[in-house]
């Protein structure tokens, strides 16, 4: 007999846990089962390094963080979304504080802020630069606390099990036994997080391979503004690890291979004295939005001033004058990271960087209450897309999203399943059993493949890169969409190479691969069919913006060809469309 729950969460992330602990809190009598493929600790939330936005102190306004949001995001989120999201997040950061998360604190006690990347002022609160650590163990203990929740950890979700018009539930595969299970409720939610991993250079763990958003796309709702990737101005090169925001944030500054500061050339305002503790860092040069950072990288590279290394150009972030005593204390994990990865000490050499992919502005087309198209889904975090981030999201908007909108979501399915009938058990057992039967002949009882999952990797990711990376023309998109149809093809020839069923890493990797190829279609024909440049996607062949046209989220649904992209307005309600400017 399949497991019967009232409310079921896929992911044990940020997003996860806190819709977990509102739907607890709104009503003990529901009972939340929470599928994760890995230990919730070992969600992405606990990478998160610089910190998380919200209005607290006296010298800023909501009005300031909505109007930061909305122009970062190239006027392409819903301005509905963007209100309640600033609204809403302080009193989450402050519940945060309560549940034990250990903000970092001013001389006097407050809570510390600290400036990011396209906020015209410091509004970031943080816990040194181990932010999404402190945020995720303070959301797992939370959660712990409620007996009614219950965990199916290390399953993977494969299906959404839709009846009657509804989702009912997912099938899942217990890794360590191999068997596929379904888990029935009467409201489901998404909180599978990114899709980075589609890319060859990434923030993003492992982990993150777009399953949620590949799920929901599959079962019929439509994917939203998927040509919207960011780029971080500064990873390491090779591993793609993330230097946080922050160090620049703490007066860090990103210079050529001449020692320039090359940024007061790009129309990001003027350079501002590093030395001065007192400056303040408002939206200028390195405080710049991250679509336009990593566009200069490029622009540096092609006139020939970045640096060749073993994992291509990079260029430097010096640290260097911030002195050993304040990196240690307000930016420790960068100086760790550097050493152990780039091995370098930032104390004393300035750090090789270069942009690498970050986050998905895309996701689950979901309205301001997390709900999609299919009733009884809903999404919250980086897997959905509210709208919020539009165009560009800026940094550390991404933790408060999850903890706003999961806690949404988590309070919608709850109100949603008390009006819910039973689930259909009988039917859906039998489409779980289906599901069995696709894996075992599909992956696991499948001999004569003649594709491997790396090969196939390796080229998505390449051409993902080569076609739609920070800058786009239609012929390197069109490129990509062949490749990737190409590669979708071929999957329904690969051969795993361990036929086992405990712990069958390669099952894994295979189910990973087919969801990525998903994505990244949708990625691909949303960025070919965008005849403009908004925010992170640049079209050289079209480099204007184009608001009679595109002010317009782009949804790509799936048909049994290419994707279908089909568009719906923004909502704009007192932030009047203008041009976005920095340096301000
Ligand atoms: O640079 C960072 O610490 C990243 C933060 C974010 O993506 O919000």
């Amino acid at each position: 007999m399949a497991p019967v729950h009232d409310i079921l969460i896929i992911g044990g992330g940020g997003a996860g846990l806190r819709a977990a602990i509102a739907a607890a809190e709104i009503n003990p009598q529901l009972d939340i089962a929470l599928v994760s493929k890995v230990y919730p600790m070992r969600s992405h939330t606990v990478a998160a390094e610089g910190g998380t936005a919200a209005v607290i102190k006296e010298n800023d306004s909501l009005e300031d963080h909505i109007n930061d949001t909305i122009t970062g995001a190239d006027w392409m989120a819903d301005q509905d979304a963007v209100e309640l999201f600033v609204n809403e997040a302080p009193a989450e950061l402050i519940q945060l504080e309560h549940w034990g998360c250990p903000w970092s604190r001013e001389p006097d006690g407050s809570v510390a802020v600290r400036p990011f990347g396209g906020m015209r002022i410091e509004r970031t609160w943080f816990a040194a630069d181990k932010t999404g650590f402190h945020l995720l163990h303070a959301l797992f203990q939370t959660s712990l606390k409620y007996t009614s929740i219950t965990r199916y950890d290390e399953c993977f979700a494969t299906t959404l099990l839709v009846e009657n018009g509804r989702c009912q539930g997912v099938t899942a595969v217990e890794l360590r036994s191999g068997m596929v299970q379904p888990v029935l409720a009467k409201a489901v939610i998404m909180c599978t997080g990114g899709a980075g991993r589609i890319f060859p250079f990434t923030t993003n763990g492992s982990i993150k391979t777009g399953d949620g958003m590949a799920l929901a796309y599959r079962a019929g709702v439509p994917l939203k503004d998927m040509e919207f990737v960011q780029y971080h101005p500064t990873g390491l090169p090779g591993t793609g690890i993330l230097i946080t925001e922050a160090a620049r944030g703490e007066g860090g500054i990103l210079v050529n291979k001449n020692g320039y500061r090359y940024l007061q050339d790009y129309d990001l305002g003027k350079p501002l004295d590093v030395n001065d503790p007192g400056h303040p860092q408002k939206r200028t040069m390195e405080l710049g939005p991250r679509d336009k950072l990593s566009q200069c990288f490029v622009k540096e590279h092609d006139k020939g001033n970045t640096m060749p290394g073993p994992h291509g150009d990079v260029v430097h972030l010096d640290i260097r004058h911030l002195g050993e005593q304040k990196i240690d204390k307000k930016i420790p994990f960068v100086r760790e990271l550097a050493t152990n990865y780039a091995g370098i000490d930032p104390v004393y050499e300035p750090i090789p960087v270069r942009p690498v992919v970050h986050y998905m502005m895309g996701g689950i087309h979901t309205d301001i209450e997390a709900a999609t198209p299919l009733p009884g889904l809903f999404a919250a975090g980086e897997c959905a897309c509210v709208s919020i981030n539009g165009a560009n999201r800026l940094g550390s908007n991404s933790l408060t999203e999850l903890l706003v909108f999961g806690a949404r979501a988590g309070r919608a399915a709850a109100a949603f399943a008390q009006e819910q009938p039973a689930c259909d058990t009988q039917a859906l057992e039998a489409k779980a059993k289906d599901e069995q039967v696709r894996i075992q002949k599909q992956f696991i009882n499948k001999t004569d493949g003649t594709e491997r999952i790396a090969s196939l990797r390796t080229e998505m990711m390449a051409t993902l890169e080569a076609g739609a990376g920070i800058y786009r023309t239609e012929a390197s998109l069109q490129e990509t969409c062949n490749k990737v149809s190409e590669l979708k093809e071929r999957f329904a020839n690969i051969t795993l190479d361990d036929h086992s069923l405990t712990f069958n890493t390669d099952l894994t990797a295979a189910l990973e691969l087919e969801c990525m190829l998903d994505v990244a279609e949708t990625v691909a024909y949303s960025a070919l069919a965008r005849t403009e440049s908004r925010g992170s996607h640049q079209r050289t062949d079209y480099p204007k913006r184009d608001d009679d046209k595109f002010l317009a989220h782009s949804l790509a649904h799936r048909t049994d060809g290419s994707p279908r992209i089909e568009y719906l307005d923004v909502v704009i309600t007192r932030w009047p469309p203008a041009e976005r400017k920095y340096g301000d």
